[in-house]
């Protein structure tokens, strides 16, 4: 694939669209100048075919923008093309096409050949925060102060190469990819490079997410793996011949095979999560029911640790639609972390009560707020946003010694929002965490009187 034909595929435009993208330049021209009528070459072609052509003080502007955008999506090697160009032109309307440009998720931009700009779009404005009329006529290096793109630039325009790059933003910490074209002309206030700008961030950002929970995965799996390795290995060396230490050896043995299951079915169970296998039904929540069940089914937990298990349930709870069996995951997820994270003898308080998420009307419940609340060893703020991501914990070791996986909170997290809700710890006083998971109430639609 030519860079041409590459640039016209980052664009969304293929073969066929080559003379639409003419015919925008052509438009985008028309728009850059005032609406003076002149001729040129280009234009008294374009009014044979019927089109009104507005050219401003600078009737080269207008042909500049099309032949710029043409042969930079073409390239000349193309010429044939360049008659395809023509015969479109009539049959497509002049503010589609300009919407083509405007629309565009990527920025252009286009140069003259001292690197001043002549053209930018609209998602290039707002990439750099700048606006078309500060932009035009200036020198690019001026304009957007990015030592990178400067020096990308001037070699486009000095050794009339076509160059990529990828440039970061500060403070937006945006990442950009360009590709920079150039176009043959002769004359010093043309057209001389095209400059497409795609954003990366996101690409990046899921590129290094991939790549974290590659490594995450593999070392969480290796963990309890290299224990069983470690204990296999000594049992052959002898202390299989020793009744007591067998026993013991194959009893962590088991626990840590019992772990590495617990690690797989929690995967399992977010990939299907996230990748939309888990359909979530929407039936009427009975809340207080799923409170009784998980605080039963943690009380023995609680129990060994001394703790004491509370439960204050609004009597008012207004009907909520979601997925009874998913919400008693989420509140025993949460329990069982209160209950972990909780020194002996604390206190484990579940509450659910309806709340109102409208400013302007304070007495309308809009949801319904389930809360966790713990007199345990609280979470530090800085690691409250992050306690919901996979596999991460405030403390590692205390994480895997009390047997977690470090999926538990990320779990419930895509429950929660997997039903329109929203969840969230806060510190709780004196000590201890308070886990909130809002559910929004239907609104019934109040008929007119
Ligand atoms: N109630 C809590 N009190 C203190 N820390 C908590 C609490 N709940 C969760 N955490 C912190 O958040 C981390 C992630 O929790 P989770 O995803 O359930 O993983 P796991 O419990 O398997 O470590 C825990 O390792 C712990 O550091
Ligand atoms: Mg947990």
């Amino acid at each position: 694939m030519s860079f041409a034909d590459r640039r016209l595929h980052m664009l969304g435009i293929g073969g066929a669209g080559v003379s639409a993208l003419a015919t925008v330049a052509y438009a985008w021209g028309a728009e850059v100048s005032g609406c003076d009528r002149a001729a040129s070459p280009y234009s008294e072609r374009l009014e044979r075919f019927g089109i009104p052509v507005a050219i401003g003080h600078d009737p080269g502007h207008l042909e500049q923008g099309m032949e710029v955008v043409v042969s930079s999506a073409i390239g000349p090697e193309e010429p044939e093309l360049l008659t395809a160009r023509d015969m479109a032109l009539p049959r497509l309307h002049r503010a589609q096409l300009l919407a083509v440009l405007t629309s565009m998720v990527e920025g252009v931009m286009v140069l003259d050949c001292r690197g001043r700009v002549l053209q930018v779009n609209p998602a290039l404005e707002r990439m750099f925060d700048v606006t078309r009329t500060e932009a035009r006529g200036h020198p690019c290096s001026d304009v957007f102060r990015h030592p990178q793109l400067d020096a990308l630039v001037s070699t486009v325009l000095s050794k009339r190469m076509n160059e990529e790059d990828e440039i970061l933003l500060h403070p937006s910490g945006r990442r950009l990819h360009i590709e920079a074209s150039v176009i043959e002309s002769d004359r010093e206030n043309d057209a001389c490079a095209v400059l497409v700008f795609h954003d990366m961030t996101d690409l990046r950002r899921l590129e290094i997410i991939r790549k974290d929970f590659v490594a995450n995965v593999s070392h969480e799996l290796r963990t309890p793996l290299t224990s069983i390795k470690g204990y296999i290995e000594a049992l052959l060396d002898g202390a299989k011949d020793d009744p007591e230490a067998s026993t013991q050896f194959l009893g962590i043995i088991l626990k840590q095979s019992d772990w590495l299951n617990l690690i797989l079915e929690d995967l399992l169970q977010l990939s299907k999560i996230e990748s939309g296998q888990v359909l979530f039904k929407r039936e009427p929540l009975h809340i207080r029911r799923v409170i009784e069940r998980t605080l039963a089914m943690i009380k023995p937990l609680a129990d060994k640790k001394g703790h004491r298990l509370a439960s204050f349930v609004d009597d008012e709870l207004p009907a909520v639609l979601g997925d009874e069996d998913r919400l008693t995951q989420v509140m025993s997820n949460l329990l069982d972390n209160a209950v972990k994270y909780t020194p002996e003898r604390g206190t484990i308080t579940v509450a659910a009560h309806p709340v109102s998420d409208d400013a302007e009307q304070p007495a309308l419940v809009t949801a319904v707020e389930l809360s966790v609340t713990d007199t345990g060893i609280g979470i530090p703020e800085q690691d409250r946003p992050r306690v919901f991501e996979r596999f991460y914990r405030v403390d590692k070791a205390r994480s895997r010694e009390l047997g977690g996986t470090g999926l538990g909170l990320a779990i419930v997290r895509h429950i929660v929002e997997g039903q329109g809700g929203r969840v969230w710890v806060e510190a709780n006083t004196p000590t201890g965490s308070r886990f909130v998971v809002r559910l929004p109430v239907p609104q019934i639609r109040q008929a007119a009187d």
